[in-house]
């Protein structure tokens, strides 16, 4: 068995195969992460317990005191820095129980907390505060999602894993957001509107399937490019003509409206960062997740469609 596998099922974490939903993530983290075990990495993850406020705002006061994943990361690399983020306190007993393991207390939603956690890890890293890997596993909504994809992947090396999980549920009352209690402080009704993130994604990462299956590690034939950037130059909001024909990446003209309405959409909703976040995406390829990238073995096992993977360009 897969030792990042084993240790999430040690650790109970539901990135293995024997707690809760069992999303085999751990597969595809070792598959993808697995050259980087022994190195001197920086590695965050936002979310640290099941059974936060993304299920009710009773839990908004909750203690953390177990992190499975950031127990399984702290075990597997051994010589990295594990960095979790939390809106929830943390017990400070299991804080101290791992050595590597440095906590930071923030709230997805708040600016103040992306210019807090660069403050801190510019104080501890002096001028080398960038990150090998950086996995969102916090509340799930979409517009904290781009938020934090906004405001954290200027803190990715390039070179380096951006990661958003459970891309299929949203924190709202009727997906359980409200079901341990108090009302569901990140329904959509709360968060200011947004697209939804998986189908942003999908929009813009079409260009071809070069994925041809990779031996453990391997990932360059793994990669789906983006839009090049002539296609992006063609898709800017305020670009009213769409240059379709000029770029063999899309393969319809269906497709590349499909990717114009989403920027358009979030470019109407969310104003104050669409650009931003299209700028970001553009530094982006997406790692294709298919039987050929990863035979067909782990592409059954590993829910691959609650999870976006992207590798930043060096
Ligand atoms: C799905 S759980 C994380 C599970 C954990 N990563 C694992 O694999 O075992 C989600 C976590 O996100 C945290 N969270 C929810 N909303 C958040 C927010 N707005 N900002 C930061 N963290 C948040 C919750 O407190 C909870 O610990």
């Amino acid at each position: 068995m897969s030792e990042l596998l084993k240790l999430a099922n040690h650790y109970k974490s539901d990135k293995g195969s024997s707690t809760g939903s069992g999303t085999h993530f751990a597969l595809l983290y070792e598959h993808f992460f697995g050259h980087l075990k022994d190195e001197k990495i920086k590695i965050l993850e936002i979310g640290l317990n099941n059974g936060g406020p993304e299920h009710g705002s009773a839990r908004l006061d909750r203690v953390i005191t177990d992190c499975p994943s950031i127990k399984m990361w702290h075990h597997y690399f051994s010589n990295g820095d594990i960095w979790g983020w939390d809106i929830n306190n943390i017990d400070i007993e299991l804080l101290k129980s791992m050595k590597r393991f440095k906590f930071f207390k923030g709230d997805q939603g708040d600016i103040d907390s992306y210019k807090n956690f660069e403050s801190l890890t510019n104080s501890v890293y002096p001028g080398n505060n960038m990150f090998d890997i950086i996995i969102d596993d916090g509340s799930h909504a979409f517009y904290h999602q781009q938020l934090s994809f906004v405001h954290l992947s200027k803190m990715l090396k390039p070179g380096g894993y951006y990661v958003i999980e459970d891309t299929h549920w949203q924190p709202d009352r009727t997906q359980g957001g409200s079901k341990l209690g108090g009302h569901a402080p990140f329904d959509k009704e709360q968060l200011p509107s947004t697209v939804n993130t998986r189908k942003l994604f999908d929009s813009i990462f079409i260009g071809k399937d070069h994925g041809t299956l990779v031996p453990n590690y391997g990932i360059n034939e793994a990669l789906r490019a983006p839009a090049s950037e002539n296609m992006f130059l063609s898709c800017e909001p305020e670009s009213k003509t769409p240059h379709f024909g000029t770029n063999s990446d899309f393969k319809s003209l269906d497709q590349f409206n499909n990717m114009r309405n989403h920027l358009d959409t979030l470019n109407q909703k969310r104003p104050e960062y669409a650009s931003e976040l299209f700028n970001e995406m553009k530094l982006y390829d997406r790692i294709l997740l298919n039987d050929r990238t990863l035979g067909q073995d782990l592409r059954r096992k590993a829910f691959v469609l609650k999870i976006i993977i992207l590798k930043k360009r060096d």
